[in-house]
C-alpha cells in the first residue's frame, strides 16, 4: 500500500492495521475518507453555534470529537494512543490527566475577559501538544480551537488547504508558529489564527 507521504510534522503512521476501508489503497483515498469523516463532525459543531451541552468541553468530550472526526476510518479513533514512540505528546499514562486539567482551565476561560482569539491559540496549542491520539491530531485540536471559538461567538478560522500539503509556505508558517509556542511564544499562532479567522 503506497501511504507514506513526507509532511513536515506529520506524525509518522506506519501501522495500518486499524483502517476500517479497505478500498483504501493510496494516501489521496485515505485522505478524501478522512476528508468526509471529518466534515460529518465540522457540520455538526460548526453549522450553529453549539450549545454547551452538545459540546461541554470536558476531556471524555475532547476524546469522542476525535471519535465522530474519524471513526468511519479508523479503528482507534477516540482512543488514547497506547505508545510513546512519537517524538511529540505527553507520556500515553499522563493523556487524561493533561486533558482534565485543560478541561479545567478552559472552564475558567469563560468566566473571564481573555481575548478569545488568544484562548483559541492556546487551546489549539496545548491539545496538539498533549497529541492523545495515533493520528489526526493536528485536525483534532484546529476543530477543538473552532468550536471554541463558534461557542464563544466569535469568528471561526478557515485553514487553507495548503496548510496539509508537504510543501507550502503556509505549513511552513505554520509548524513554526507551533514550535515557538512549545517554547512559550504564542504570539505567532495568534497572528495565525487572526489571518485565517472570518
Ligand atoms: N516537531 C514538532 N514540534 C511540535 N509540534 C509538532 C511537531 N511535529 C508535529 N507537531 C504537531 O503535530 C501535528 C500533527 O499531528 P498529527 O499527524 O497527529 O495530526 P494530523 O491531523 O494528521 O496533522 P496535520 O496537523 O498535518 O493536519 C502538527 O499539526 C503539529 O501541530
Ligand atoms: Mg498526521
Amino acid at each position: 500500500m503506497n501511504l507514506h507521504r513526507n509532511l513536515q510534522g506529520e506524525t509518522p503512521l506506519d501501522d495500518y492495521s486499524g483502517l476500517k476501508l479497505r478500498r483504501v489503497k493510496t494516501r489521496e483515498q485515505l485522505n478524501a475518507a478522512e476528508f468526509l469523516n471529518n466534515y460529518e463532525a465540522f457540520s455538526k459543531y460548526l453549522n450553529r453555534k453549539p450549545t454547551k451541552r452538545m459540546a461541554p468541553f470536558t476531556s471524555r468530550w475532547m476524546l469522542r470529537l476525535h471519535k465522530e472526526m474519524f471513526s468511519a476510518v479508523w479503528v482507534w479513533a477516540g482512543k488514547i494512543r497506547t505508545t510513546d514512540g512519537l517524538n511529540i505528546g505527553v507520556p500515553a499514562h499522563q493523556v487524561e490527566t493533561a486533558l482534565e486539567n485543560l478541561a479545567r482551565d478552559l472552564a475558567c476561560w469563560r468566566e473571564g475577559e481573555w481575548d478569545l482569539i488568544e484562548q483559541s491559540a492556546t487551546l489549539h496549542h496545548r491539545s496538539v501538544q498533549i497529541h492523545p491520539f495515533l493520528d489526526g491530531n493536528g485536525r483534532w485540536s484546529r476543530l477543538l480551537a473552532n468550536i471554541w471559538i463558534k461557542q464563544n461567538g466569535g469568528p471561526v478560522i478557515t485553514w487553507p488547504t495548503e496548510l496539509r500539503q508537504a510543501t507550502s509556505v503556509i505549513r511552513d508558517r505554520y509548524m513554526e508558529a507551533i514550535k515557538q509556542a512549545d517554547k512559550g511564544d504564542i504570539a505567532l499562532l495568534v497572528s495565525l489564527h487572526r489571518q485565517y479567522s472570518e
